[in-house]
């Protein structure tokens, strides 16, 4: 009986492990799609043979072919006559998909965490040496794949959530973004800037400065503040949240995303707490994960241990940090930091998001 159990076991776990490994190259084969232009291929021709693609897309029709039967077998793509001859298939994006894989815009588009788990298969040799070592990984080394695929995924969150549901959540903080004098803004580790910019187009009035370590990430940052005709009221400086220095009073700091992986989060929210009105804020969003460890872990709890030991943590770790968390950021945590940098008052925010958990801090 014992044996035939771990029998099952055996098999349960081999057939998962073979089974996460399909979706984890399917993921990576819809990287090279959005990378390649294959899906905007099939999005500007509509049903389509290899050939075609291949032409549209610029790449080898023997590449285009593999892909593309890959894709259908997947269910990614839809195939209209799979029992013709290869060259006279027609392939295209079932109803819906072009949404999820090329509306950057969208609610739905999950695209991105394709290259984010792109970016994460650039460093596994160096994974590997910082496990050994105890040494990090730099945020940089993830390359553009994360950088991008970070941004790319959270922004759709900033254009539809953040001045509609978040930022009135906090009170008394829509009517200050709105009057005179104009509001102060600080966003920390703010990535390519999509949060400084979603809040600086809602709120025409408001400054903001967005902060982050990653100087690729403040370049391409300032960019698309131009880009959006915000770069006169939104600037982006590299720099260490914990020491950052900015015009005082401050009236709103952001942290989306960030706070577990700053190096010493304690300092960056006591250097905030100095910078703030009196009424003012700071408001966090953090991962939507458990107040306590338990196993087996929720979906949610395992998509984020998954990334916290391929990426926050030893990206933290590369920071010679202070503390670090990883990404599973909990909220007794939370409150544990804003009380040891000074703050007397913290809340969860009943803000409804699969991803992330939003906290005020004040006093
Ligand atoms: C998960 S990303 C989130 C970026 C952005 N807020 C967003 O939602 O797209 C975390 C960011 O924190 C930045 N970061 C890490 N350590 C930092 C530090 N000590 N000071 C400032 N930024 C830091 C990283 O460079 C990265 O851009």
């Amino acid at each position: 009986m014992t044996t035939h159990t771990g029998l099952d076991a055996r098999e349960a776990l081999a057939e998962r492990l073979v089974d996460a490994t399909t979706h984890a190259l399917e993921t990576l084969s819809v990287h090279l799609g959005l990378e390649l232009g294959l899906y905007q291929a099939l999005a500007d021709l509509g049903a389509a043979t290899e050939a075609e693609v291949a032409a549209h897309a610029g790449v080898a029709p023997r590449y285009a072919r593999e892909w593309l039967e890959q894709q259908a077998a997947a269910g990614y793509l839809a195939c209209d006559d799979p029992a013709r001859p290869p060259e006279q298939r027609r392939y295209r994006l079932p109803t819906g998909h072009a949404e999820v894989l090329l509306d950057a815009d969208s609610p739905d588009y999950a695209a991105p965490v394709a290259a984010t788990f792109a970016g994460v298969a650039r460093v596994l040799p160096q994974l590997l040496e910082a496990y050994r070592s105890g040494g990090g990984v730099p945020y940089a080394a993830y390359g553009q794949e994360l950088r991008r695929g970070i941004a790319a995924l959270n922004r759709p969150m900033f254009l539809h959530e953040l001045a509609s549901t978040w930022l009135p959540a906090v009170p008394g903080l829509d009517r200050r973004l709105r009057s005179a004098p104009p509001a102060r803004v600080l966003d920390l580790g703010c990535g390519l800037g999509a949060s400084s910019i979603a809040l600086a187009r809602a709120y025409p009035r408001a400054q903001v400065l967005g902060v982050d370590l990653d100087q690729a990430s403040i370049a391409e940052a300032r960019a698309r503040a131009a880009e959006a005709g915000v770069a006169d009221r939104v600037t982006f400086v590299v720099g260490d949240a914990a020491r950052v220095t900015a015009e005082a009073p401050v009236d709103l700091v952001t942290l989306f995303e960030a706070l577990h992986d700053l190096g010493d989060p304690v300092g960056a929210l006591r250097a905030a707490r100095g910078l703030l009105a009196d009424d003012g804020s700071v408001l966090v969003a953090d991962e939507r994960v458990a107040d306590a460890f338990t196993t087996p872990g929720e979906p949610i709890e395992r998509f984020m241990y998954g990334w916290s030991v391929l990426h926050c943590l030893p990206a933290t770790l590369a920071e010679h940090p202070v503390e670090a968390t990883g990404t599973v950021l909990r909220a007794p945590t939370v409150a544990r930091w804003a009380a040891a940098a000074g703050f007397t008052g913290f809340e969860v925010l009943s803000i409804d998001n699969p991803f992330w958990r939003f906290y005020r801090l004040h006093g």
